[in-house]
């Protein structure tokens, strides 16, 4: 009888992982990546160049990445492209819109909240536990480095991942119309937050 591989969950992501965590990024996000980071090679390519592997807790399955969930600490994130990455890769004109449209995508956290940086984990093995698992990783961290509140934001065509969140324990604060963002396939964004 096969048993069941175990699946792990720690904080950082190994090296041999590197490209395959950003694979797996870039598939939850394509539609927003696509447009601001190029075609699916050199998307993925950005990612993996960009990743602060110590800003993420991943899910391993006999070594092998299956999940990540990014946050931000220490004025540092999972993926970090900022407007220089942009300009260097697309030059000045390619580099300006995506700067552009890439400030309106990020966010900041506000004081003692951790907020999150994408959660994504690969399609073959979602509705399976991983991602809960990366969430009651993330908060023990947030609880341990004496963060108030954890913050992330879901866009509206994702109503089953907010239930998911809902049911971790998030609640929605706020929702913001933006229709002008419909090219990256929503024109909402709501804001939950989980108490610690
Ligand atoms: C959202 C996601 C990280 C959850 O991870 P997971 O390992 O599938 O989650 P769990 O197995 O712990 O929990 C299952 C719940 O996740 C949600 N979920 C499952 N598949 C999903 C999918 N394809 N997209 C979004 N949410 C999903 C559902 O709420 C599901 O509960 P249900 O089976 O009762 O409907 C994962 O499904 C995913 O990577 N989705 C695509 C990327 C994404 O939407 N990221 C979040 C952006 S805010």
């Amino acid at each position: 009888m096969e048993s069941t591989p175990i699946i792990m969950v720690e904080r950082g992501i190994p090296d041999s992982q590197h490209r395959a965590a950003a694979e797996i990024y870039h598939q939850a996000f394509s539609q927003k990546l696509n447009i601001l980071l190029g075609n699916q090679e050199q998307a993925i390519a950005c990612i993996r160049d960009h990743l602060s592997p110590s800003h993420a807790f991943c899910g391993l399955r006999e070594g092998q990445i299956v999940g990540l969930l990014g946050f931000h600490h220490n004025h540092q994130q999972l993926v970090n492209i900022g407007a220089g990455v942009l300009f260097k890769r697309f030059g000045f004109w390619g580099g300006l819109w995506r700067a552009l449209w890439g400030s309106m995508l990020s966010r900041q956290p506000a004081k003692d909240e951790l907020l999150l940086d994408g959660v994504a984990v690969d399609p073959k093995v979602r509705g399976g536990g991983i991602g809960t698992r990366l969430f009651d990783a993330v908060k023990i961290f947030a609880k341990q480095h004496a963060y108030d509140s954890i913050r992330l934001e879901v866009v509206n065509t994702n109503p089953r991942a907010q239930k998911l969140y809902e049911r971790l324990g998030f609640t929605a604060e706020k929702t913001q119309s933006v229709p002008f963002m419909r090219r990256f396939g929503f024109t909402a964004v709501t804001t939950m937050r989980f108490r610690l």
